[in-house]
């Protein structure tokens, strides 16, 4: 195809928010001011989208900011020194680590802003029952070496669909895609509404709180409202958990604007019934998972005769087996004991750490997104999936 014979989008100014269009623009026209035939160009494009796609990063710790009592930012800059791959705020890299022997892995929220591709931020709350995240927060120190996935996911701000009303519900560290998103709105001034409710236990837990009490005090598009569901006696801002009533009072017309929701999992499925309460429709609402389920057990289709404190025989189609308990995730229980799977989301979305359930019974909950042929070829997500009887997998 020569270069005459592509169009021009009519509407740059929006593409101009979906990061490396500009780019793709000005070699558009470098290419046509010098005459150049595009098939001259092939091998360039997978060049091209490898560079801003790839498969693997290689990243250093530069810096390391305590944000909370529980909560760090890491810094993560590429090791070669060059630019970081773009992204769209909202996306997360899958940081591969090895924690107490165990090759595992953890999806991340970048949590700084796609104009400085000069390094990512992962902002990492500690949870008590934390294995990647207690290493992250209490043992890494500047300089260690990792590797991630490119930048991946799709719960970022769509110019094309999501409008000019956006509403970010967040629970703890649930902010890291939402203060990226008010970063980048910022940093383009982008006139864009941002509601952003945020809710957290203690109100020592508000991650970023400074800066997100004096962007509401300078910019006229961002409203915040903080909730403490466990304060102290001294504290005297809002109480309690996002309500119907609240959401009511704060979001009038609210089945017009966009949302987006990020915390755990107890938090986002009740966000998501107020909202239906609210008539938003599910085309307007995009919900981050976090991780598998903790307490499966509690699920619907969980089979009731399974516990997860038993234990179960798993054996590997082509060598090996190994004991693992019911309660914890097959991804888990495989990298454990030594078994890679590719994976990044850890949520059920992705379907990259499918494997093939052989025989026995493995249960899957509701979030994971299983194509219709998957299951009828017995292929799970291993990241969500409960070995609730001896089994053979295919990997
Ligand atoms: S890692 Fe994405 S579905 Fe399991």
């Amino acid at each position: 195809m020569s270069a005459k014979n592509i169009t021009i989008p009519q509407n740059e100014n929006i593409l101009n928010q979906v990061a490396g269009f500009r780019d793709a623009i000005n070699k558009k026209h470098e290419l046509e001011a010098s005459g150049t035939d595009f098939t001259e160009q092939r091998g360039q494009v997978r060049k091209s989208v490898e560079g801003l796609h790839p498969k693997r990063l290689n990243l250093r710790v530069s810096e390391i900011v305590t944000d909370t009592r529980s909560t760090k930012t890491l810094r993560l800059v590429s090791t070669d020194g060059r630019r970081l791959p773009p992204f769209q705020a909202g996306q997360y890299v899958n940081l591969f680590v090895t924690v107490q022997g165990t090759a595992t892995a953890r999806p991340y929220a970048i949590s700084s802003s796609p104009s400085n591709l000069e390094y990512y931020d992962l902002t990492v709350k500690k949870l008590d029952t934390g294995f990647v995240s207690i290493y992250l927060v209490d043992e890494v120190t500047v300089g260690q070496e990792f590797q991630s996935t490119g930048p991946m996911g799709t719960f970022h701000y769509n110019p094309l669909f999501h409008g000019d009303d956006l509403v970010f519900l967040a629970g703890g560290s649930g902010i890291a895609p939402a203060i990226s998103m008010l970063r980048i709105i910022l940093d383009r001034k982008q006139s864009l509404r941002f509601h952003f409710v945020y809710n957290n236990s203690l109100e020592d837990d508000v991650i970023f709180a400074q800066e997100l009490r004096a962007i509401a005090a300078e910019h006229d598009n961002f409203t915040l409202t903080e909730l403490v569901s466990r304060p102290t006696s001294q504290y005297e801002g809002l109480r309690g958990h996002v309500s119907l009533e609240l959401l009511q009072e704060l979001l009038p017309n609210a089945e017009r604007k966009m949302y987006y929701i990020c915390g755990p999992t107890p938090f986002n499925d009740h966000c998501l019934a107020l909202l239906a309460q609210m008539n938003v429709r599910s085309r307007r609402i995009l919900v981050e998972g976090n991780g598998p389920p903790r307490n499966p057990d509690e699920l619907p289709g969980w089979p009731a005769e399974a516990s997860v404190k038993d234990t179960v025989n798993i054996s590997v189609r082509g060598g090996g087996e190994f004991t693992a308990t019911v309660g914890e995730p097959l991804l888990n229980s495989l990298e454990r004991n030594g078994y890679g799977t590719e994976n990044a989301c850890r949520s059920g979305e992705c379907s990259l750490c499918r494997v093939k359930v052989r025989s026995g019974k493995v249960y899957n909950p509701p979030e994971a997104l299983i194509r219709k042929s998957d299951k009828r070829f017995g292929w799970v997500h291993s990241c969500v999936a409960f070995p609730v009887s001896d089994v053979e997998i295919q990997i």
